[in-house]
């Protein structure tokens, strides 16, 4: 970013980017989990939740867009190793389970990852409003979404 949209963020930018690669890291691993359980979901209710599931990968694949290039416009450098999406991320990888059919186990699972997020852009949110206007911005719209994905999920049980 200019130096300008930089110099606004002040003292906050550092912190501020490393919380941005924990959303990262942590966006990157549900987009790949929701996509697989989008894929791997079987059984008689399977094809309501596999459309759910692949419509929040696409969320969250939107949100590691957006983050990517906040970091990079406060001055930092997006997580760039694959490795570290489990080390930095905010919460645990939940492994989808080995039977296709424990849907409602993939539905709970996902929604301790939602409440997760949820707290977290919460916090972040909270912690830019008065230094960082634009990732207060993009904070309150991941959680916007995040809060939608836990009422979907909430709903199919
Ligand atoms: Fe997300
Ligand atoms: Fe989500």
């Amino acid at each position: 970013m200019g130096r300008k949209g930089t110099d606004i963020v002040g003292e906050k930018a550092s912190e501020i980017v490393k919380r941005l690669n924990q959303a990262l890291a942590a966006e990157a691993l549900d987009a790949y989990r929701y996509l697989y359980l989008s894929k791997w979901a079987a059984g008689l209710e399977a094809p309501e939740v596999a459309e759910l599931f692949h419509r929040i990968s696409e969320h969250e694949w939107q949100h590691l867009g957006a983050f990517m290039d906040r970091i990079i416009e406060l001055g930092g450098r997006p997580m760039a190793r694959t490795t570290d999406f489990e080390k930095l991320s905010y919460a645990d990888y939940m492994e989808p389970p080995k039977d296709r059919a424990a849907l409602r186990k993939m539905v709970e699972d996902s929604l301790v990852g939602e409440r997760k997020a949820i707290e977290f852009y919460n916090d972040l949110a909270s912690f830019c409003r008065d230094s960082d206007p634009v990732t207060y911005l993009l904070a309150s719209e991941a959680l916007a979404d995040e809060v939608k994905d836990e009422e979907d999920l909430e709903n199919l049980l």
